[in-house]
């Protein structure tokens, strides 16, 4: 018998049809020294029109150009904002794209002795993969699924939308969808269009005009490492400091968020909001922030500039949250994801799932043919 002599594998217990787990129950163990992040690197970077087509360029680049008196009514223009219609799943489809397009900068990818690359964080999803995972040792109200396969020695990583999400999304209230408008429309207030862009220009520069879609999008391709892993993963990218400048080092995350006053309302917004602000600008390399404070009726009146390597140091009170827990859980939850993707082939898929009790991140080998990843004119795509 062949697989006798086979040695044992640490995921031997994982075999079709049973589930292993990932403790997240005991956060400390996740304590302690930084795992090497190396300086992320673009690698290159695609635009999305308001038909969510994609193009190999920089056209959706926007330059930050704040008016001098901040006084901004997010709420005007809600009425012709178009919705992305969001049952429509783009997985991994344009980040493959670009990879498609540029094999070259891959090479070392895919020489036989490279480590393992990791396509993640799909620019379909407004909140990134690695950020999702990265901060999951202290979310205990929002599920997520990862479906990852393996192919040419590399994982892939799409995210499932699960039961509990979708439903929330199909039965947000108007308030709310009026709300997440409100986001992109301040993205519109602070910025323009970057000069000599391929876009057409109508004439009306864009900052004085709302948010008329959330399709739109700029995306940077990111290669860096975490620990021993290779990481490949793409990011959308709100804006710029200066045309032609250093990337990452010269892009900005836009945020908006109610202003606080009262002590309680300072504590949610650093242990809710700043984790996941800083998770998502810290592994692409985006080092400033910079938020909107709103007030109930969506006016903007000031400003706020984070850096973003400065924000573990403003949560350091009792019961916020620690970088080095988030970046530690990451780096193991990836050896872990190593350990568990064995089988390789586009038919066969591992899902991923944090939910109630949010104790312990579950696998399932996915094998009724419900999840695949397919192979689209030479490069893989996942299509549930
Ligand atoms: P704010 O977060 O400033 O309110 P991002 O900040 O990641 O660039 O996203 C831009 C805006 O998209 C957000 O602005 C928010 O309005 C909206 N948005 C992002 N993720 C969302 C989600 N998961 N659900 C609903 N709206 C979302
Ligand atoms: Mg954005
Ligand atoms: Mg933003």
């Amino acid at each position: 018998n062949e697989t006798e002599t086979l040695p044992a594998r640490k995921a031997g217990k994982f075999t079709s049809g049973t589930k292993s787990s990932f403790s997240v129950s005991q956060i400390e163990a996740f304590c302690g020294k930084l795992p090497f992040y190396r300086q992320p690197n673009e690698v290159g970077c695609f635009s999305l029109d308001d038909k969510r087509s994609f193009h190999d360029d920089k056209r959706q680049l926007r330059l930050f150009t704040p008016p001098h008196s901040i006084n901004f009514d997010l709420r005007a223009g809600y009425e012709d904002f178009v919705k992305r219609d969001e049952e429509e799943k783009e997985g991994l489809e344009h980040l493959l794209r670009w990879i498609n397009r540029h094999k070259e900068k891959f090479e070392i990818v895919q020489s036989p002795t490279a480590t393992k690359s990791f396509p993640s964080e799909s620019p379909a999803s407004p909140r990134g993969h690695l950020t999702k995972i990265m901060c999951t040792p202290y979310e205990k109200r929002e599920s997520w699924q990862m479906a990852a396969t393996l192919y040419n020695g590399t994982i892939y990583v799409s995210e499932v939308e699960t039961e509990e999400n979708k439903h929330k999304r199909q039965n947000m209230e108007e308030k709310h969808k009026e709300m997440c408008f409100w986001g992109y429309n301040f993205e519109s207030y602070v910025t323009s269009q970057v000069e000599g862009s391929l876009k057409a220009t109508n004439g009306t520069k864009k900052s004085e005009r709302p948010a008329s879609n959330d399709s739109e999008a700029f995306i940077t391709v990111i290669r860096t490492r975490l620990g021993k892993h290779s990481l490949v993963f793409g990011a959308e990218v709100d804006c710029c400091a200066k045309e032609n400048g250093d990337a990452p080092a010269n892009y900005i995350e836009l945020k908006t968020s109610v202003q606080p006053h009262h002590h309680n309302q300072h504590f949610t917004f650093k242990r809710y909001k700043l984790i996941k602000w800083w998770a998502q600008s810290y592994l692409a390399g985006v080092p400033k922030i910079i938020c909107g404070y709103r007030d109930h009726n969506g006016f903007v009146k000031e400003l706020q500039t984070f850096n973003t390597l400065a924000i573990p140091r403003l949560v350091r009170d009792k019961g916020m949250w620690d970088s080095s827990i988030c970046l530690n859980f990451l780096d193991r939850f990836l050896g872990w994801m190593k350990e568990i993707v064995r089988k390789s082939g586009p038919d066969v898929v591992y899902l991923f799932s944090w939910r109630e009790p949010f104790i312990e991140v579950t696998v399932s080998e996915i094998v009724d043919g419900s999840q695949h990843f397919v192979i689209v004119g030479g490069f893989l795509c996942f299509a549930a």
